[in-house]
């Protein structure tokens, strides 16, 4: 029975992907095997709408592997700046020395080659292998869950052991084992425009006269998942100090979000309580921090911003103050640029959301 309905299900799906999927990305039926790595590794956990700008900056400035490998880390993460998951721009980089250096510039050929590349896991490198030489491996992720477990009625939960290879041996039965790239691509395409994960387009939908979840009514409790994110919210206060037309900025090395990138010096509170307490407090006297000791010229606070992030949502102010060019004691590592320096570096987009042209005015009419 399973057999049957995969074989219509590849059908359908590959019908669909010839005659009615216009759906055009700049990476599609590339055979360059260097972009399409650099389009996969952009598009994980990205939405082809967002990486498509990013697949554009990166194919321009780089347009060989060479170009990639011999860039410093520090430009390359300027260019990834703002598409967030920032290990990917580190091990993008990583990959891309290891290939010129050790494999003098050839991309590795094979399933097992490919996925032993920092930062390529199964997904990555079924797509890669699929799409640059057609070997035959099914692509299984968040879209394919969901087109599966719709169609075929599977409740199974998509974040178990179990629920996984379920999904990974169903995905393989419905490959066209000698299409393997145009199937591929149809299944990320048809996830990404009928069967979406709100307001799929059933009605139109070439499968649903067999589609499990359309005929019982079970299209939006399908996929099914075990557990629930967990999201967590932070509280930071960051310190944009001025000196002498320069501004404070340190790297963030700690195993933690955004590392690598710069931030401003930062105070981070435990509580919401606490954060607005320090920020009701300082927005009219500033207390010394290891930030601001004395003679600091306290210009003011910004207002709240958030960011959302996968597990995490940031909320953050911005406290303003000129300090004065004498020397003073500098507990944590700062590097003092000027905004043009800072232009050239990588900040988290929070960062961009508090220093902004109004900022930058603040701080040109006093100084
Ligand atoms: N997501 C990941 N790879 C993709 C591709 N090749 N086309 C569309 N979306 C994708």
């Amino acid at each position: 029975m399973m057999q049957l309905n995969s074989k219509y299900f590849q059908t359908k799906l590959l019908f669909w992907h010839a005659t009615i999927n216009n759906r055009q990305l700049p990476w599609k039926e590339e055979t360059n095997v260097y972009f399409i790595w650099l389009s996969e590794i952009i598009l994980q956990q990205t939405r082809a709408a967002q990486g498509l700008k990013y697949y554009k900056r990166f194919t321009t400035a780089y347009p060989t592997i060479h170009d990639l490998a011999k860039t410093p880390l520090e430009e390359v993460y300027k260019l990834w700046e703002g598409l967030g998951y920032y290990n990917r721009c580190r091990n993008l980089h990583a990959t891309a020395q290891k290939i010129v250096i050790e494999f003098n510039g050839e991309f590795p050929k094979t399933y097992q080659t490919i996925i032993d590349l920092k930062g390529v896991g199964p997904y990555t490198a079924s797509a890669i292998a699929s799409f640059a030489y057609n070997l035959p491996h099914a692509v299984v992720d968040g879209n394919v869950f969901r087109v599966l477990s719709r169609f075929f009625g599977i409740k199974e939960a998509i974040d178990s052991t179990k629920g996984k290879k379920l999904f990974e041996q169903i995905a393989n039965d419905c490959l066209a084992k000698n299409a393997s790239a145009n199937y591929n691509q149809a299944i990320m395409d048809f996830g990404a425009t009928i069967c979406k994960p709100d307001n799929p387009l059933c009605t139109n939908c070439v499968m649903r006269r067999k589609c499990f979840a359309y005929q019982n009514e079970l299209v939006k409790s399908l996929p099914f998942k075990e557990k629930k994110v967990k999201q967590r919210s932070r509280w930071f206060v960051y310190y944009i100090l001025c000196k002498k037309g320069k501004f404070a900025v340190q790297e963030r090395k700690e195993k933690d979000i955004w590392q690598h990138l710069y931030q401003f010096p930062l105070l981070e509170f435990t509580s919401e309580k606490e954060w607005k307490k320090f920020v009701i407090k300082n927005a009219t006297t500033l207390q010394a921090t290891d930030f601001l000791t004395k003679n600091y010229r306290m210009l003011g606070v910004t207002k709240n911003v958030s960011q959302k992030l996968s597990h995490q949502t940031i909320h953050a102010v911005a406290v303003l103050a000129i300090l004065p060019s004498t020397k003073i004691k500098e507990p944590l590592h700062f590097e003092w640029k000027t905004p043009s320096q800072l232009k050239k570096l990588p900040f988290p987009r929070i960062i961009h959301l508090l220093f902004n042209k109004e900022v930058l005015e603040v701080f040109a009419r006093v100084v």
